[in-house]
């Protein structure tokens, strides 16, 4: 088969990894992809909005198969775009992925499915949406409705800091037309995991759960990123809790999105608080994550391009995944001053010390080939993944490999995983 991979990080890096190790792969294309990327597949220069062209190269190249990392050309609808023209994609249609980039969207379609969710309002006014947060009080959450780069969500500790989001949303309009609409949440208390499933808007194939590291500093301190760092399994994850989220949460929503003429296909990935009253859904996301799926691949036996066939072609209920029992854990090396400004363009060494043990993996998340050196090219640099018997020692093999990575300005978190460890 010939396979188009669309994204440039580390979550499109592992794609293509676990891809190119399947007999079924035959040729691999990445548009735009990155440094680490062309060493596994042809990059292509297209950027991932650019849905024509996309759909141009994959008619031009007869691909067979293109999968989608990130969110953006989902939420613009490139699968509805592609089938249009006859080509087989992995994702969900535009109406699918409002279950991303929609808040208000979603949180309804939850109440309807009769799924756990939480108490919310939506506001088109900011004058309703501030009166609201004054009588309800803080901690409260304030969420521009659109998808605003992950950017658009604000976990308010006291009713001045909600009042700001709203008008940073409505009035000031930081996000743009996501924020013409904002949607008020309780404030969910827990420790957040992801579960991900494949669909093909029926059967759904479970992925193992993560757990992702979202603030900068160690103790979870600081701005947030699009993330430091990530392990799975989740030991809080119960087999119970597992099974719940699956459905009680996950499969209602899909037979709903089904039930309403939209039926979602690829992957549905539940953002999840483990509560004192149980699972409740934080969010969905409407693809695989990043850095979660640098955790969740590598501890997939099957052949993912089998998988993610029989969701294209709606007979994912004659597939089944199978899992390592291994652990996983990955450190995200970023540059110096990020999720801030940053220096690009820093020669990378190490990277084959790093991977001289068999079981670790570097994941490119930013990075540039020039020759047979690596620069860093982006916030995010390098994702360093490594199994283990257990976390610990998938902890311990992750920073070994680390320690053996140098780039001007590197830094990163010293403290992944470290809550699981102990409690296998
Ligand atoms: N790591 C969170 C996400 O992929 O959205």
């Amino acid at each position: 088969m010939r396979i188009l991979i669309v994204g440039s990080g580390g979550r499109e890096h592992t794609l293509t990894w676990k891809i190119a190790q399947s007999p079924l792969a035959d040729d691999i294309f990445c548009a735009p992809g990155n440094g680490g990327i062309s060493r596994l597949a042809e990059c292509v220069p297209i950027g991932v909005e650019d849905i024509e062209e996309l759909g141009d190269f994959a008619e031009q190249h007869a691909i067979d198969l293109t999968v989608v990392g990130p969110e953006r050309p989902l939420i613009m609808g490139i699968c509805d775009h592609f089938r249009s023209r006859g080509l087989a994609i992995y994702g969900p249609s535009a109406a699918g992925a409002r279950l991303e980039g929609s808040k208000a969207f979603t949180n309804e379609l939850v109440e309807r499915a009769g799924a756990p969710g939480k108490q919310f309002e939506v506001f088109d006014s900011p004058a309703d949406a501030r009166a609201y947060v004054r009588d309800r009080g803080a901690p409260i959450v304030v969420k521009a409705d659109g998808e605003a780069a992950g950017k658009g969500v604000t976990v308010a500790e006291t009713v001045e800091e909600a009042l700001e989001a709203i008008d940073r949303c409505m009035v000031e309009k930081a996000y743009g037309s996501a924020g013409d609409r904002v949607v008020v949440e309780e404030c969910l208390v827990g420790q957040e995991c992801s579960i991900k499933v494949l669909t093909d808007g029926e059967a759904v194939v479970p992925m193992v759960p993560s757990q992702d590291y979202k603030r900068i500093y160690d103790g979870d301190e600081g701005p947030n990123t699009g993330g430091m760092g990530c392990y799975s399994p989740v030991p809080a994850v119960t087999a119970e809790i597992f099974d719940e989220v699956i459905q009680e949460i996950v499969e209602p929503t899909i037979r709903q999105m089904a039930a309403e003429g939209y039926p979602y296909t690829g992957t549905l990935y539940a953002g999840i608080i483990l509560s004192e009253d149980g699972p409740r859904l934080l969010e969905y996301n409407c693809r695989f994550g990043d850095p979660e799926t640098q955790v969740v691949l590598p501890r997939l036996e099957s052949d993912l391009v089998e998988l993610l066939v029989a969701t294209v072609e709606g007979r994912l209920d004659e597939v089944e995944a199978t899992w390592r029992d291994d652990c996983a854990v990955c450190v995200v090396c970023a540059s110096a001053g990020y999720p801030g400004g940053y220096e690009k363009g820093k020669a990378i060494t190490g990277l084959a010390d790093a991977e001289s043990d068999d079981s670790t993996v570097v994941f490119h998340a930013g990075t540039k080939r020039v020759g047979r050196h690596f620069l860093s090219d982006g916030g995010r640099v390098l994702g360093v993944t490594a199994l283990g018997s257990t976390c610990a020692e998938a902890r311990d093999r992750a920073y070994n490999a680390v320690g053996a990575i140098e780039f001007e300005g590197m830094y990163f978190r010293t403290d992944i995983a470290e809550r699981a460890i102990g409690t296998e």
